[in-house]
């Protein structure tokens, strides 16, 4: 079998981990990979929103499957074009897909079958906007979301009138995140431990996977601008099962059969950012994919294939496949480039990748971000380099194991939080 998988970052060196030990895979392809990823999968350097050269390249040559892994590829419909040349693929059309390329529409989704959610307005005029915000109606903090994608950046928790007004005029007016800015969302400010469960669904049977927590501020004591995650573990310690029973009853279900109702079915990993408040949890957005870097953890515990896991996504036969996981802990450290989430440098030589940074040691799995391969040796390419991922027997000793692998791993520059796991 030939599979594609789509994406360059950390979460797609996991998944092709994941997929390379399916013994019917004979040749794994990645649009465009990277450094790290060349070593388990051809790179093939077409971009991943360039869909008619790779429906171009999944033709040539006879791919039978294809993974299509990031936000953006999704959103413009790579699987709905794949699909049309009779090719296989793991991932939402391109109408499941706006339940995380527009918030506007998850949220109207949620607010329609009652999924709990913060309390919320949607404006596509600017003065409109501005009105509401200067009524008395909002309380601070706010949260305004720029409707679109916007790598993560797209969100601003205003603590009064005049940061919500200023956040305004730069997703509406000075148009910061482009079109994604075109409508806004102003929202309730929850609060509350946030918890990832990343899902798989065939669009009428839904799987949890184990739960997650990200780390998503740069700085050490959650401080400092969000960025994309700096690291994992799993399960998230919040998820009890009271709550988890309650997520499935009234979150995970009815979005899967709202989404359904809408004639737009989701197939793929659906991803749910939950806060746990004291109302009960609460969806804080939706993703309609793996979660970077929450995949290297909570992968690392899968204990059933991958691909036949995909495959009843894809066949609509979830309800016939049993999931297994490792009952253990994971933990997964982000390495980023000194001055990430702004600017950075790249072209740094990795050290320790092959002796000490413990990769193929016990349960130590270095996943590749931003890295390039030059003549077998590793250079930083991104804000964040390597997530490097344990698995242990208690949270306790996946931490050490990662950190200790961390410790013996060095780049110019190189950043990490040392406090993963201790929120
Ligand atoms: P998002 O890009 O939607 O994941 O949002 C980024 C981060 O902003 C989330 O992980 C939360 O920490 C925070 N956030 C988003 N919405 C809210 C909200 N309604 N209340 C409090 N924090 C929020
Ligand atoms: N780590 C958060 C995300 O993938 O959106």
């Amino acid at each position: 079998m030939k599979v594609l998988v789509i994406g360059s970052g950390g979460r797609e060196h996991a998944i092709i981990k994941s997929l390379k030990k399916n013994k019917r895979i004979t040749k794994l392809y990645a649009a465009p990979g990277n450094g790290g990823i060349s070593a388990d999968a051809q790179c093939v350097p077409v971009k991943v929103v360039d869909i008619h050269a790779m429906t171009e390249f999944a033709v040539k040559e006879s791919l039978d499957y294809v993974v299509v892994t990031p936000d953006d590829p999704l959103a413009v419909g790579m699987v709905d074009a794949l699909e049309e040349k009779g090719i296989r693929c793991f991932g939402p059309k391109k109408e499941a897909a706006r339940i995380e390329s527009s918030k506007v529409f998850s949220k109207n989704l949620m607010k329609k079958y009652r999924i709990p959610t913060a309390a919320y307005e949607t404006f596509s005029n600017y003065d409109e906007a501005c009105q509401y915000l200067k009524s008395g109606i909002v309380s601070f903090p706010a949260v305004i979301k720029a409707d679109g994608l916007a790598l993560g950046k797209g969100v601003i928790i205003a603590e009064d009138l005049d940061e919500a007004l200023a956040a305004i005029n730069e997703i509406m007016r000075d148009k910061k995140f482009g079109q994604s800015g075109d409508s806004v969302v102003i929202e309730e400010y929850l609060k509350g431990p946030e918890i990832t469960v990343l899902s798989f669904t065939d669009g009428k049977n839904i799987i949890p996977m184990i739960s997650s927590m990200d780390h998503k501020r740069i700085y050490d004591g959650n401080k400092g601008p969000n960025t994309g995650g700096m690291g994992v573990i799993a399960p998230n310690p919040h998820y009890t099962k009271e709550i988890a029973k309650i997520c499935e009853k009234e979150i995970f279900i009815p979005t899967i059969q709202a989404l359904k109702k809408e004639g737009c079915p989701f197939k793929g990993c659906l991803y749910f950012g939950i806060m746990a408040t004291e109302k009960g949890p609460m969806v804080i957005e939706y993703n309609a994919r793996f979660g970077d870097p929450e995949a290297q953890a909570v992968l690392s515990l899968l204990e059933t294939d991958l691909l036949e896991i995909m495959e009843a996504v894809t066949d609509e036969k979830l309800n016939e496949i049993d999931i297994i996981w490792k009952k253990e802990h994971a933990a997964c450290v982000v390495l980023a480039s000194a001055g990430y989430p702004s600017a950075y440098k790249t072209g740094c030589k990795i050290n320790g990748l092959d002796s000490g940074g413990g990769a193929g040691k016990e349960r130590i799995l270095i996943f590749h971000a931003g890295t390039e391969n030059k003549n077998g040796e590793f250079f930083t390419s991104g804000g964040r380099v390597l997530g490097v991922t344990a698995a242990g027997q208690s949270l306790e000793s996946a931490l050490g194991k990662a950190y200790d692998a961390v410790n013996m791993i060095n780049f110019e520059g190189m950043y990490f939080r040392r406090d993963i796991g201790r929120y």
